[in-house]
């Protein structure tokens, strides 16, 4: 039976941020189906959590070509979900892909070109059964590739009515300041960027999220849990259903050393002391710079998903509190 979603869905106005200088708002949480969405997971509890994330409010879910595994399920499920249940809510839903990574042999399914980029998008667009996405990005930057060509690409995507925006991920300060001018003469200017970051990675610090707040990009960034790791998951070893576990997860056992387990702890002491889970911790703190425009989390069960949206109930930290979270990642 089809999905009739929750009327209470829009009842948080608040939960909506804007997109950089934008006429877009994304909700403060917002979906990645990079895990626990392909074709070797369980379709019915992928389409759990997109059914439960819509009804909470969560409006934007972000894939790419290459998520599976098998490369390309994950849209595929997408399309399928979104058949099933969200046929006639289309409007209401942001959905974003890329292109970027390796995704079909020989020269043409991989890293910047205009054919890869295109030839992708077609491809994403088919199997998600879509017009048009949302938003399009180019992946990864390609440093053989001229930048002219690559942003030419989302420019020719948004001309043709393949995508309403674009955006970059995983492009560094100077790259992504390159882009967003060439992209702003094309006449297709810079929506958002993705790129990682969390309490474990906080690599945009030095540069990345300077040139946004000028250019009047959003931000979203992936992995704002660093894979789970900035949640109760590894507090007391590695549970059989975790990603580490998983032999096609992307977080490696070997990741979760004492060192790392150590500031876990003292992280979730602080948050416990903040009547916060933390999970709900390390998404606030992401989004304490209004830069930030949206945390893209991942999630293998609905409980997950309903865990990290009560994080927007208190976002702000006490400098003392923010003070501590810089000596525990010290340690
Ligand atoms: N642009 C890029 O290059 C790029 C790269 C990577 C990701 N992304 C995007 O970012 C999205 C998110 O990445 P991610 O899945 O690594 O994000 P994440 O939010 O850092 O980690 C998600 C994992 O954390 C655990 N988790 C989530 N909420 C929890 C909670 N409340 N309590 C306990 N554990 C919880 C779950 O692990 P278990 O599965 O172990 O339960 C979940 O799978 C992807 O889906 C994708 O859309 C983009």
């Amino acid at each position: 039976m089809s999905h009739l979603p929750a009327p209470t869905r829009y009842d948080n106005p608040s939960l909506y941020r804007r997109c950089g200088r934008s006429g877009l708002k994304l909700p403060a949480i917002s979906l990645g189906l990079w895990h626990n969405f392909g074709g070797v997971d369980v379709f019915e509890n992928g389409r759990a959590m997109i059914r439960r994330a819509f009804d909470l409010g969560i409006t934007h879910f972000d894939l790419a070509n290459n998520y599976g595994p098998p490369p390309g399920s994950a849209e595929e499920n997408f399309g399928k979900i979104l058949r099933l249940d969200l046929a006639a809510h289309r409007d209401e839903l942001i959905i974003s892909s890329k292109a970027g990574y390796t995704m079909w042999e020989g020269p043409y399914g991989d890293w910047g070109s205009r054919k890869y980029l295109l030839a992708s998008l077609d491809q994403s667009l088919k199997r998600m059964g879509l017009d048009y996405v949302d938003i399009f990005y180019s992946h990864r930057p390609d440093p053989e590739t001229p930048p002219e060509e690559t942003m030419g690409a989302l420019d020719h995507a948004v001309r043709s009515g393949k995508a309403l925006y674009v955006g970059l991920s995983n492009y560094n300060a100077e790259q992504t300041a390159a882009a967003a001018k060439i992209l702003r003469e094309l006449g297709t200017p810079c929506l958002i960027h993705q790129p990682n970051y969390s309490m474990f990675n906080r690599w945009i610090e030095d540069g990345l999220t300077e040139v946004l707040r000028k250019e009047g990009i959003g931000c979203i960034p992936f992995c704002p849990l660093a894979q789970g790791l900035l949640t109760d998951r590894y507090l007391n070893g590695i549970p059989a259903d975790a990603r580490a576990a998983k032999a096609h997860g992307f977080l490696k056992a070997d990741r979760i050393t004492p060192e790392t387990v150590a500031r876990i702890q003292k992280l979730n002491t602080l948050a416990k002391a903040r009547g916060q889970s933390l999970a709900q911790m390390a998404l606030a703190w992401v989004l304490r710079d209004q830069v930030v425009t949206t945390a893209l989390i991942g999630a293998s069960k609905v409980s997950q998903i309903e865990d990290n949206l009560v994080a927007i109930q208190k976002l702000a930290f006490e400098p003392a509190e923010l003070a501590e979270i810089e000596r525990i990642l010290a340690s």
